[in-house]
């Protein structure tokens, strides 16, 4: 069975998904910090399948004895962990324990009952943006550090644990899977992004925007260097993206040894380029105005996925306009969320 930490969120609601289709027996462990079980009912009901769920914080190295005790688990995929980069710079001492503690709390309970296979949500924010980005995108082995926050860092040292436990066992397996940006919702509109308060990031902004629940989208900036001066990033199809982890487990289960793979599309897209596609898809208007660049925000980031196609045999096939489509249509569908 595969444990799945953070499964109630954005990422692994529509990665349970995802395993269910596949036919792998699945058992989530969230403490709900920033979701809703009645996610997992959703999922449950898409799939047409049960999954297991738990409601535990993963740092909890006892809890998590017990559970290793009870299920019959053979690999992980390690979502849980807060993710707001302004509030990480704010409340560093909460990231760090939450997100390493979780990561060290699992590489220790693994190691305990001999479970040697792991997927791990890293980000594209671990590579350094002072060399600029490559012509060909970031690869994965662009320099990485420097980052400019500590959500950014526990990231960064996660990534690290886990790739010197691989050094320490022989036998140990770990995909760190760095995502550029995931956005869009399953298409039947059932789970998606539903964050709390002001969204931190575009495309739940957009949907706030265009819903009627926020007045204007601020653009961070329209003098970069990209053809039309706003900043260009990789979206990435949730759908998609959680696709990508049943490949990396599948990758988990015939190799030992630490990999990195990027996971995006490979094409950038600006933010007034995602408002046009957004308006023109939906017909909704997206009112902006145009505000100081955020701090720490490079111009452009987008990912070389040339190795995640070669080794895992992984390519998004969805595209912006589906990434539009399928947020908005959960927005309609869910105005106050999925609580
Ligand atoms: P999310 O907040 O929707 O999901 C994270 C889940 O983890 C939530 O359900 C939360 O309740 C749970 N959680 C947090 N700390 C926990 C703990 N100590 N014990 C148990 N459960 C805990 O976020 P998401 O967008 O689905 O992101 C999933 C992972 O992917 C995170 O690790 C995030 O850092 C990483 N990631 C996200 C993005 C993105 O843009 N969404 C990009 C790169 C990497
Ligand atoms: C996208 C673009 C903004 C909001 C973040 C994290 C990264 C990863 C993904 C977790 C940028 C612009 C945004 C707004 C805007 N998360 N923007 N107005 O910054 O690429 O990446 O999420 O690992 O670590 O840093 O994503 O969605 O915040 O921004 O103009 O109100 O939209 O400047 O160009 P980002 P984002």
């Amino acid at each position: 069975m595969v444990f799945v930490t953070g499964g109630a969120g954005f990422i692994g609601s529509h990665t349970c998904l995802e395993l269910l289709k596949a036919g792998r027996e699945v058992l989530v462990a969230d403490n709900l910090c920033n979701s809703h079980a009645s996610s997992l009912e959703r999922v449950e009901r898409l799939a047409g399948k049960r999954l297991s769920f738990v409601r535990v914080d993963v740092c909890d190295r006892e809890a998590l004895e017990k559970i290793f005790s009870e299920y019959d688990i053979d690999s992980v995929i390690h979502f849980a962990g807060l993710k707001a980069v302004g509030e990480s710079v704010g409340s560093p001492v909460e990231y760090f324990s939450n997100n390493l503690g979780s990561t060290l709390s699992l590489c220790s309970v693994m190691r305990a009952h001999g479970v040697n296979r792991i997927v791990f949500s890293s980000s594209a924010t671990v590579y350094s943006g002072s060399f600029g980005v490559p012509s060909g995108g970031f690869s994965e082995s662009s320099p990485t550090g420097e980052c400019t926050n500590p959500y950014g860092w526990t990231k960064f040292m996660s990534e690290k644990i886990l790739s010197s436990v691989c050094v320490a066992n022989p036998d140990f397996s770990a995909v760190l899977l760095r995502y550029f940006n995931p956005i869009g919702a399953d298409p039947s509109g059932e789970i998606g992004e539903d964050p709390e308060g002001v969204p931190n990031n575009l495309m739940p902004y957009i949907t706030q925007v265009a819903s009627g629940v926020r007045e204007r989208l601020t653009i961070f900036g329209n003098d970069y260097d990209t053809p039309d001066g706003t900043g260009v990033r990789d979206y990435i199809h949730v759908s998609d993206l959680a696709r990508a982890h049943i490949k990396a487990l599948e990758f988990v289960e015939k190799n030992t040894g630490c990999e990195v793979f990027n996971i995006g599309t490979g094409r950038g897209t600006s933010v007034l380029e995602l408002v046009r596609s957004f308006e023109e898809v939906n017909g909704v208007a997206v009112p902006y105005v145009v505000g100081a660049r955020r701090p720490g925000d490079l111009g452009t980031v987008f990912a070389n996925v040339s190795k995640a196609e070669r080794l895992l045999g992984f390519r998004a096939e969805f595209g912006i306009r589906d990434m539009c489509r399928d947020a908005w249509n959960f927005q309609k569908r869910n105005p106050h969320g999925i609580k």
